[in-house]
């Protein structure tokens, strides 16, 4: 069985694509970015310095992930799936995972996770480094405002009191930081097929996702 790797910028609708590709093509998703994100609550939740390269990897004898098919996330017998869905544990995610041996010990795990084939993996460095064997590359972008625009209605949908600037400045300063750190920073693959979603509907983005799944003759 192949695999897919989704690569992206944060609220591109990496999410959103990704079950909906895994769901047609009956591949196992895994959101690598929640990994990341369980260890950034971790690092809140015991006061830890995520700019402290040895004391995140510290925190790994702590982190016992579970992540279920179904996209729930299980730390320490915890489901945290809604928890890690914060600007808070975003940043102090991106933070901690520039740290180099923080991204091997989560490499590994994912790529144990997906050898076997049939698993789609969406994060920053699936196409680069996690699965460079991939047989399909998929670089999802859109522009920052278009992004920003996405998060602003979808946390007004969830009645949730936000400012569409101060959004729209924590996807900027993540990108920043995501794209500009030493160690495997969001970039496109050489091999990915780059996809614009800023003017795109959902169903278009699979259809083109698809198209190139197909095209590859793999179904
Ligand atoms: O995809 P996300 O927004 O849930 O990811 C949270 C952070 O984790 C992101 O800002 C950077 C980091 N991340 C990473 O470095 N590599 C990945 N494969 C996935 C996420």
């Amino acid at each position: 069985m192949f695999n897919v790797a989704i690569d992206g910028p944060s609220a591109a609708g990496k999410s959103t694509i990704a079950n909906l590709i895994a769901e047609k093509y009956n591949l196992v998703k895994l959101d690598t970015g929640a990994m990341y994100r369980a260890l950034g609550l971790l690092a809140i939740q015991s006061n830890t310095d995520v700019e402290d390269e040895e004391a995140i990897v510290a925190l790994f004898s702590d982190l016992n992930l579970d992540m279920k098919a179904d996209g729930t996330i299980i730390l320490n017998g915890q489901d945290i799936s809604n928890e890690i869905r914060n600007d808070k544990v975003s940043m102090a995610a991106s933070t901690a995972s520039k740290h180099e041996s923080v991204r091997a010990k989560l490499v590994k795990l994912q790529q144990d996770i997906a050898k076997q084939g049939g698993y789609l993996l969406e994060g920053r460095d699936i196409g680069t480094v996690v699965l460079p064997d991939a047989k399909i590359k998929i670089y999802l972008d859109a522009n920052s405002e278009t992004r920003a625009q996405r998060r602003y209605d979808e946390y007004i949908s969830k009645n949730l009191d936000v400012n569409f600037d101060d959004i729209k400045k924590d996807i900027e300063k993540r990108d920043y930081q995501d794209m500009n750190r030493e160690h495997s920073p969001l970039k496109q693959a050489d091999d990915a097929v780059l996809i614009d979603v800023s003017s795109l509907t959902i169903d278009e983005v699979v259809a083109a996702i698809s198209k190139i799944i197909e095209q590859k003759n793999e179904v």
